[in-house]
């Protein structure tokens, strides 16, 4: 199935890979990596695959979401970020981001976390949110992560809708 649109990119070609080997810095005093360090690494990467997606200019991270650690990652591991564009707006483009872990002396890949950002592009000069390309749609599988990403970008506007109603902030 293929429904082109002019412009539209496929996702692979936003797909980005990043590889560190982590360091006792990273680490809490239990050995293994804070997760604030991989989600720092992890809205990189998703912000160069945005970055990618949207063509020359600036993204801006709206939302970092569902973002799950599925195991812990150790001082001196390789870690392995891939991000790739998972749904597209009008100015918004979601990335999946999912990281790996493997010890730097054996081929043992482990999926450890795996969520979602959405990045702005932005205009230039007033900051203002700018057009992007939609994502082609060439198969099933491109179709049904379209429409995934459609149901997870509403709940972030109705969370975002809720935000506003919600008791002013402690500050
Ligand atoms: C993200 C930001 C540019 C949106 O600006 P805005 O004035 O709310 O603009 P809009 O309401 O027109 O939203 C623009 C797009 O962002 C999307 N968006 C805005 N807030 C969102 C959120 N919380 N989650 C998901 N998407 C969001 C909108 O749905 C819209 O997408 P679309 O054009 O594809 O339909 C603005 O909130 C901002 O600058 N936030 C701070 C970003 C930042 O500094 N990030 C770094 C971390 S500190």
């Amino acid at each position: 199935m293929d429904e082109p649109t002019a412009g539209a990119k496929p996702a692979s070609a936003s797909r980005v890979g990043l590889a560190i080997i982590t360091e006792p810095g990273q680490a809490n005093s239990f050995g293994t990596i804070h997760g604030g360090v991989l989600l720092r690494l992890a809205d990189e990467c998703g912000a160069v695959s945005a970055m990618r997606h949207a063509g020359p200019g600036q993204v801006t991270t709206a939302a970092i979401d569902s973002m799950m650690f599925l195991g812990p990652v150790y001082v001196g591991e390789r870690v392995e970020i891939v991000a790739e564009v998972s749904w597209v707006g009008r100015t918004s483009i979601e990335t999946r981001i999912d990281i790996y872990a493997e010890p730097y002396d054996r081929p043992e890949r482990r999926h450890v976390a795996i969520g979602y950002a959405v990045y702005v592009a932005l205009e230039e000069t007033a900051r203002r949110p700018r057009p992007v390309p939609p994502l082609r749609v060439e198969t099933e599988a491109d179709r049904v992560r379209l429409e995934e990403g459609n149901a997870r970008q509403t709940q972030r506007l109705a969370r975002r809708a809720a935000r506003g109603k919600m008791p002013s902030d402690h500050s």
